[in-house]
């Protein structure tokens, strides 16, 4: 079992326009809403692949509900396990406007709802039972909403830790410098993430200055270029065989999925990037996040070369 944490759950809405012009009023073709947040992503991607999971975070008002909903209807053979905590306030909406003359999305995110002191403490319980029945990894993926503490990240990865289950963690500012003081067993940032955190834009300095300020091993995710690990016991680039063209939103919770699956089924680690870099792929040529090609994943990963880091 792996357990996704998704603390800023939403319910994406994506529509589509023949043509997006600002100040004009707009037909939409074509509305679509999926359940999202990155931990959320992660956990379609990780049930489709065959492995147990739970999604926790915070869910509440109509867009919670319709979340909930869809989770719940997406059967992965009772693979995934909704145990999201309700909350008073509004789960958030994201829209994207979807351009048809082919030039990208316009994407609005709203700060999700206010969470209460409370609820952060219902929250912190039910993940402490999840870990304490046994888990193979959990992911803390995303953005905080308001009222959750600055720390929180720090907290989730402390009990974590002292349950003995690895931890991963895929977050940015603020909430992924404190996160990182709490020593997460694997950090798996972006290479603008990676950058912002330490000041160094060559990933491998990054990544060497993020394990000295706290993460055991970092796994940097550097769009079409593939990914890069370093680890205690070694380093490794892999990279796509193709650089591909389609809708990248979602690729790192896909490669997020890939790491994790492959820790819990014990692959070593070039196997697990590999793997974490074909599945990625595979997801930029699906049209929504938290899905990818298994036709194109199939045929990518015998293709991804695993090389070692020059350091
Ligand atoms: N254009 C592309 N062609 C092939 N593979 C890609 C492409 N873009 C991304 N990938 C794959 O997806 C992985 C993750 O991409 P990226 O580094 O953009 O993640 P991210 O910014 O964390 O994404 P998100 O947070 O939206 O899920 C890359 O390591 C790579 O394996
Ligand atoms: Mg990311």
């Amino acid at each position: 079992m792996i357990i996704t944490v998704t603390l800023n759950v939403a319910l994406d809405v994506t529509y589509h326009v023949p043509a997006l012009v600002p100040q004009a009023s707009h037909r939409v073709v074509e509305a679509v809403e999926r359940p999202g947040g990155k931990g959320l992503n992660v956990a379609r991607v990780l049930a489709a692949l065959g492995h147990p999971v739970a999604v926790t975070g915070f869910a509440g008002g109509p867009a919670g509900e319709e979340v909930r909903r869809q989770l719940a209807a997406a059967t992965y053979a009772g693979r995934l396990t909704d145990a999201l905590v309700p909350i008073a306030g509004k789960t958030r909406r994201t829209v994207g406007v979807v351009d048809g003359r082919g030039r990208g999305a316009t994407q609005f995110n709203e700060p999700g709802p206010t969470v209460g002191a409370g609820e952060w403490q219902a929250l912190l319980t039910a993940y402490r039972d999840m870990l304490a029945a046994g888990a193979d990894a959990v992911a803390l993926c995303g953005s905080l909403p308001p009222g959750v503490p600055i720390g929180a990240y720090a907290e989730l990865i402390r009990e974590a830790r002292a349950a003995g289950v690895y931890v991963l963690l895929d977050a940015e500012g603020p909430a992924l410098r404190r996160g990182l003081a709490a020593r997460p067993d694997l950090l798996k940032p972006n290479a603008g993430e990676l950058a912002g955190l330490t000041g160094f834009a060559e990933p491998e300095r990054a990544a060497r200055d993020a394990r000295r300020r706290g993460a055991r091993a970092v796994a940097a995710s550097l769009g079409a270029d593939g990914m890069l690990v370093l680890a205690g016991d070694g380093g490794w680039r892999a990279a796509p065989p193709v650089r591909l063209t389609g809708n990248p939103t979602g690729a790192g919770d896909s490669a997020v999925a890939g790491l994790l699956s492959g820790l819990a089924e014990g692959l070593p680690w070039p196997a697990r990037l590999a793997r974490a870099v074909a599945l990625s792929a595979a997801t930029v040529l699906a049209p929504a996040a938290g899905e990818y090609d298994p036709a194109a994943y199939a045929d990518l990963l015998p293709r991804v070369e695993v090389v070692p880091a020059t350091s």
